[in-house]
């Protein structure tokens, strides 16, 4: 897909680790697009160096921000105005990470000061990245924020842990801000509630083989890739959705709204 949607945008990518994360390839989709950015990331994943390899491949500007720090967030945002030169039209929160999953806890005995860490990282910072933007009134109108969530925050999944609260948390901090942005600037708030994908992430949640093929089962279209949700970010970013705030959407092949398909009987069905 190679349609200029973008031309003339410019933003801020949030959380792009490696090759494999969702937030790499909506950088690559939203530079076809022909929108201009510069990436982000905690300074601890810059040692990993990978980002710089998209920054090269994307002709674009890195600059280290650890999302849960308030004076990283103001320093990325006045850089990247003035970088990009001018305000932004559009930002990517691609943000995940819970010390609970890493370290194998169980959700019935939780470390909360890790759980509290994890809420931190995956959610609050999406309350502190808007408030950032907001106070410095960073975007144009008719701009569009993102953040990527799991169905999790509305349905149980016993894997997930921790990290169903941190959904169910970020969603709510993109209606209530999404509100204030919105009536005060013209600016969209959404998340994207993403199919299980295999990324560093990703691959933290314990049995994630199963959850992969069970989605896959249940949704009428199959599982949605990180390039699929790439190319559904650039839509968003676009003006072919003006209207559109509040939202947590689906992109997930139909699963969300699937109670069992005949794949999953005929595999459970003993006759
Ligand atoms: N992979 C999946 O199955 C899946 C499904 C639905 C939603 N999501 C969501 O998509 C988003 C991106 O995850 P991904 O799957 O691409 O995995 P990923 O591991 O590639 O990306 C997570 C990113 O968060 C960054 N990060 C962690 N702590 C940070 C901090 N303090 N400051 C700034 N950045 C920090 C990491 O460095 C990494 O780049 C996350 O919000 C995740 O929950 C993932």
């Amino acid at each position: 897909m190679s349609h200029k949607i973008l031309e003339g945008k410019k933003g801020i990518i949030f959380g792009a680790l490696d090759d494999q994360s969702i937030a790499w390839k909506t950088a690559e989709a939203i530079k076809n697009a022909g929108g201009k950015f510069v990436l982000t990331n905690a300074p601890v994943a810059m040692r990993m160096g990978a980002i710089n390899d998209l920054a090269t491949a994307t002709d674009s500007k890195v600059i280290p921000a650890d999302a849960t720090n308030i004076a990283d967030l103001e320093e990325l945002v006045d850089q990247s105005v003035s970088h990009l030169g001018g305000k932004l039209d559009f930002v990517l929160h691609s943000i995940g990470m819970s010390v609970n999953v890493r370290k194998g806890k169980h959700y019935t005995d939780l470390n909360h000061d890790w759980m509290t860490k994890g809420w931190d990282v995956s959610a609050v910072s999406f309350h502190k990245l808007l408030q950032t933007l907001y106070q410095k009134d960073a975007m144009n109108p008719w701009g569009s924020i993102v953040a990527l969530s799991y169905v999790a925050a509305q349905r149980t999944f016993p894997n997930y842990n921790d990290m169903a609260d941190n959904k169910a948390y970020l969603e709510s901090i993109a209606r209530s801000f999404g509100y204030f942005f919105g009536k005060d600037k013209k600016v969209r708030v959404n998340t994207i509630s993403q199919s299980p994908t295999l990324t560093t992430a990703g691959k933290g949640v314990k049995g994630l083989d199963g959850f992969l093929n069970y989605a896959e089962k249940t949704s009428p279209l199959g599982n949605a890739t990180a390039e699929d949700c790439a190319d559904y970010t650039v839509m968003m970013f676009s003006d072919y959705c003006k209207k559109v705030t509040l939202q947590n959407l689906y992109h997930d092949g139909g699963f969300s709204n699937v109670g069992v398909s005949q794949e999953i009987i005929d595999a459970l069905q003993k006759d």
